[in-house]
């Protein structure tokens, strides 16, 4: 389905069944660093609207083709988007996620060889539900998996003595 929406470049990826989880998007010639693969499309909606589409309750694992926009919107890449609805998630990812001018922009991380597949690090946000883990395992492959395609559990900071601290302006 390559090239399903206009603003798809379809010639530098393709659809395929992936090893990480049901279909992936994989590189169809070399993409350098730095390089704009595709903007992921979609619906903008509220995340009320979010939780009705997607009822977390009813699903065995997470799945949904949500992205976060910002704290009032979020975007459903199922409902008026691309192929970018597609790329997976990974914890060493060779691509990145941004955001300008309120639209989300799939940029190369790093180069990236044919045949290779796309991903960026979702970050999902945390939930305070321990049990949720299971919810969101990962299954990137990478040797630096970090086993949740959630964001890293948040670092304790070290206690530091106050004494000879220095001064941040
Ligand atoms: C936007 S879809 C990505 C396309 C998906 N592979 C498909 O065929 O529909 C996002 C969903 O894919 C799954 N997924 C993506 N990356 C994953 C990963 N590293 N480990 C496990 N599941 C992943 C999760 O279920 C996630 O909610
Ligand atoms: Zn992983």
């Amino acid at each position: 389905m390559p090239g399903s929406n206009g603003n798809s470049p379809s010639h530098l990826y393709e659809i395929r069944s992936s090893a990480i989880q049901g279909r992936g998007v994989f590189a169809r010639r070399r993409i350098h660093a730095g390089q704009l693969i595709i903007e992921y499309a979609g619906e903008r909606i509220s995340n009320a609207e979010a939780d009705r589409r997607y009822d977390d309750e009813k699903m065995r694992r997470h799945h949904t083709f949500l992205f976060t926009l910002d704290k009032k919107t979020v975007v459903d890449g199922n409902s008026g988007g691309n192929d970018a609805r597609l790329i997976n998630h990974s914890c060493d990812p060779n691509c990145e996620a941004v955001i300008e001018d309120g639209k989300i922009w799939i940029y190369a991380k790093r180069n990236i060889q044919p045949a290779v597949e796309l991903a960026y690090d979702y970050q999902y946000e945390r939930t305070n539900d321990p049990e949720d883990a299971k919810f969101y395992v990962c299954r990137c492959g990478s040797p630096k998996c970090r086993g949740s395609i959630m964001k890293p559990a948040r670092k304790r900071r070290k206690k530091t003595r106050k004494l000879h601290m220095p001064q941040r302006r």
